[in-house]
């Protein structure tokens, strides 16, 4: 894949602006790159806070050859990628609370936002926007209240300066790195993905269709859904469209 990096000062939203680009034809690999967004883009329509120059405000255009089912795969692909990146950059290793938040000390340091475009004739997809958003340098105090309580960044965990250069570049490797793999080293990047996972045996709520039930998430399945067995001893299978799952921090996810 060719890359192709663009590099903004301000922008609403660079899976917004990646959005437009890929409407127009950009090619698969462009990658746009702002030191802040003035509306950057949350899921389930929350807003994802990034000020200037704080932290890693990134998306990627990718047009994998997958069904429609797999598009919670390719994100949960992507968090090991970064943690991955993280990891090897600052040493400390983001745990993954299901589906695809990048945690430290109990608190998020990154986010995914995949957006997807799909052809109603075929019902095949056209292309993948992937956002990821990484806290770097933000202090306690930089973050809103709400925000803070349940949000950290990287320098606030390490105590140490983190160059966003160096972690771009190792976000944009192993990125290259996935895309390589995609779909056959799946095997590689489940193990990853179970290994960080830290919402496995925790106490889970599921909220469906405004009712909420309460049980364990008991393993992440092949295919990277949630198994989870619920208060009435029945066990299910959720996927991050249908639910939300709250851990014991009362972060909904
Ligand atoms: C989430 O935590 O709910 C997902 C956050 C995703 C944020 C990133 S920042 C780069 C890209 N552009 C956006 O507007 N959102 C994603």
């Amino acid at each position: 894949m060719e890359r192709n990096i663009i590099y903004l000062d301000t922008v609403d939203s660079t899976n917004s602006y990646l959005k437009r680009l890929a409407k127009n034809g950009a090619k698969e690999g462009t990658i746009v790159l702002a030191k802040e967004q003035t509306q950057g883009k949350g899921r389930k329509g929350r807003s994802f806070q990034s000020e200037q120059n704080m932290g890693i405000y990134m998306s990627v255009l990718w047009k994998p050859q997958c069904e429609l089912s797999q598009l919670s795969e390719v994100t949960a692909w992507v968090a090991v990628a970064v943690a991955r990146a993280i990891e090897g950059v600052t040493k400390v290793s983001p745990g993954i609370k299901w589906v695809n938040d990048l945690i430290l000390n109990h608190k998020k340091v990154s986010g995914i936002l995949t957006e997807s475009s799909i052809d109603c004739a075929t019902g095949k997809i056209q292309y993948l926007i992937i956002g990821i958003g990484v806290n770097v340098h933000n202090k306690e105090s930089d973050f809103s209240e709400e925000v803070g309580k349940i949000a950290t960044s990287l320098e606030c965990v390490t105590g140490k300066t983190i160059s966003k250069e160096i972690l771009q570049k190792a976000m944009i490797a192993e990125l290259e790195i996935l895309y390589k793999q995609w779909p056959t080293g799946k095997r590689e990047y489940l193990e990853g993905y179970r290994k960080r996972c830290i919402t496995t045996g925790k106490d889970v709520i599921i909220e469906r269709n405004g009712e909420k039930y309460e049980g364990k998430a008991l393993e992440v399945t092949e295919d990277f859904r949630l198994k989870i067995k619920l208060k009435t001893g029945e066990e299910e299978i959720v996927s991050s469209g249908e639910v939300s799952v709250r851990g014991l921090n009362g972060y909904l996810s």
